[in-house]
């Protein structure tokens, strides 16, 4: 048995869920008028309504006890001052730091980071602004219509996502993505492109991942043949912590912008990984985005857990997976311009706290995260909703709704929010077989038929959800929501006494590829498992 098991708070926890097997949500608010009002929070523009979790005030009580108990201030106290909580690393873990003001002093190791942070802000500032004057031209003198981005994860999902959400705003080169090593996806996109008006940033921490890599000498291979060797210092860029690979690679150090190792891949958006954001929208537009998560930082490291947005995500969460079994952590976006966002938050979830050892290395017996996934609403209705309203398992689902549309069609904004709210709704509420069988005896049911019909339209309701609600899908309000997320994985983290900054279960495929690769050139002098040797002989021409 774990510490965390064993300790006061859980087992209170544990004890509690148990009288939750017969209370159903319906019945608390029809008890309690207040009930939306009172579980609800507000932070940096986002609202969240958490009346629809299976919680009660003794609940919250005991949750926060857990927290307590799970010294998380003093973690986010940690985490804020550049200590490195990142123990199996030795590394800080300090996004905060990249969206901090100017006059802001971090400390990471004695020296103060902000500075540094705001010298490649600035770089990339003028960097972005050269380009979309069209004061930094291609080798032939062409203005830069179109950037690709080359990297895979945390140097893919985050620029992608927040291109895409903004897209409405877009005033710059139009941006492409790159992130897969099957060449499909890089020859689909060069096929309509330019060389003489195409910049390519290569974003990778390590500079050294296999498919980042393949993708970078395609890329380069494709501008030279058509340009020239001597192209790649007005076409290519990079984004890395790791200055020598990129020399090598043929990129001039003044053409890289540098991120630094207290930056975790998944929590790279807001560093020099935002390259193309900046080159999209504007550095303005960047700063916007700073500044909406600079504010929900303010709010994590300085509201009272009850009234923290970050805090309450987390402890919900925790309730939900440890405590009320629930299956999974659904997000549906009701916003189309969201609908990366899972991706996005998927890395950021699954690779943080998929663990199955605590922080002192001990095997944990009990679940860290669930599997996080959806899709944008309406289309998840018409999909995978089923399952969530009349599936055996429930799931805890998390809503996220842009109250202000972005088009001229006020009338499917309308549709858009009805949709969202009778989602959720209809989640909690469920419908009895009382109801059932009213409503079918009014379209005439009777008899058998009835009996037969009632129990495939029974809802069990009862189903937890988060409503967030955000005024607008602007900069500002897409950074704190983006922040919000970040520092609730956090905070499970911590509930879960797990590092949630390493990613040691992605190595092993990474070397796997390597073993396979070599096999591929050599089949005799490779040592590979039955299944994996049989399906290389397949193959083999
Ligand atoms: O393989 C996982 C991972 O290490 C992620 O954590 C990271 O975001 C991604 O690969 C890309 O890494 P890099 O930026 O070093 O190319």
């Amino acid at each position: 048995m774990s510490q965390l098991t064993q300790s006061p708070a859980w087992r209170a926890l544990l004890d509690h869920a148990r009288s939750w097997s017969d209370r159903g949500l319906r019945d608390l608010f029809a008890q309690d008028a207040a009930r939306a009002e009172t579980y609800s929070a507000e932070a940096a523009g986002l609202f969240l309504d958490y009346s629809k979790q299976r919680i009660d005030p003794r609940t919250l009580e005991l949750l926060m006890a857990l927290v307590d108990q799970q010294q998380l201030q003093s973690w986010i106290a940690r985490m804020f001052s550049g200590a490195l909580i990142n123990a199996t690393e030795r590394r800080a873990a300090l996004h905060i730091a990249l969206r901090a003001p100017r006059e802001a002093q971090i400390f990471v190791e004695g020296v103060n980071v902000v500075p540094q942070v705001h010298a490649v802000l600035d770089r990339m500032s003028a960097f972005a602004d050269a380009v979309r004057s069209g004061l930094w031209t291609g080798d032939t003198g062409s203005r830069i219509t179109d950037i690709v981005n080359i990297g895979i994860g945390g140097s893919d999902l985050g620029p992608r996502m927040v291109c895409e959400a903004l897209a409405p705003f877009a005033s710059g080169p139009r941006a492409h993505f790159v992130a897969n090593v099957d060449g499909s996806q890089i020859s689909a996109t060069l096929r309509h492109l330019k060389p003489a008006s195409t910049l390519f940033i290569i974003a990778s921490k390590t500079f050294t991942t296999q498919e980042t890599m393949a993708n970078a000498r395609t890329a380069r291979h494709w501008l030279t043949s058509h340009l020239g060797e001597t192209s790649v210092a007005q076409h290519f860029v990079a984004v890395s912590t790791n200055a020598d690979a990129v020399r090598e690679f043929g990129i001039a150090p003044a053409n890289m912008f540098e991120f630094w190792d207290w930056v975790g891949g998944r929590y790279s958006l807001w560093s020099a990984v935002g390259l193309p954001i900046l080159l999209t929208f504007g550095p303005l537009m960047f700063r916007e985005l700073l500044a909406g998560a600079q504010a929900m930082d303010q709010h994590f490291s300085s509201a009272p857990p009850v009234q923290n947005l970050p805090v309450l995500l987390g402890a919900l969460a925790v309730w939900n997976n440890n405590f009320l079994e629930a299956g999974s952590q659904v997000i549906a976006p009701y916003a189309q311009r969201l609908e990366r966002f899972v991706n996005w938050a998927q890395q950021l979830e699954m690779e943080s706290n998929g663990k199955s050892v605590d922080r002192d290395g001990h095997p944990v017996d009990y679940a860290t995260t669930p599997a996080l996934w959806g899709d944008v609403g309406t289309n998840a209705q018409h999909a995978f909703f089923q399952m969530l309203h009349q599936g055996a398992a429930t799931h805890a689902v998390d809503f996220v709704l842009p109250i202000a549309a972005d088009h001229d069609h006020p009338e499917q904004q309308r549709l858009l929010i009805a949709n969202c709210l009778a989602q959720s709704a209809a989640l909690m509420l469920g419908k009895d077989a009382g109801a059932v069988r009213a409503e079918l005896q009014a379209k005439g049911f009777s008899g058998d038929a009835l009996d037969s019909a009632i129990p495939h339209r029974v809802f069990r309701g009862n189903r937890p959800s988060n409503t967030l609600l955000l005024p607008r899908l602007d900069a500002y309000h897409l950074g704190a929501l983006l922040a919000l997320y970040e520092h609730r994985t956090f905070v499970q983290s911590v509930l879960w006494n797990i590092n949630a900054f390493d990613q040691w279960g992605v190595e092993l495929g990474k070397q796997l590829a390597q073993s396979v690769l070599c096999a591929m050139d050599q089949p005799s002098s490779a040592e590979l498992d039955g299944s994996t040797r049989s399906l290389l002989s397949r193959m083999q021409p």
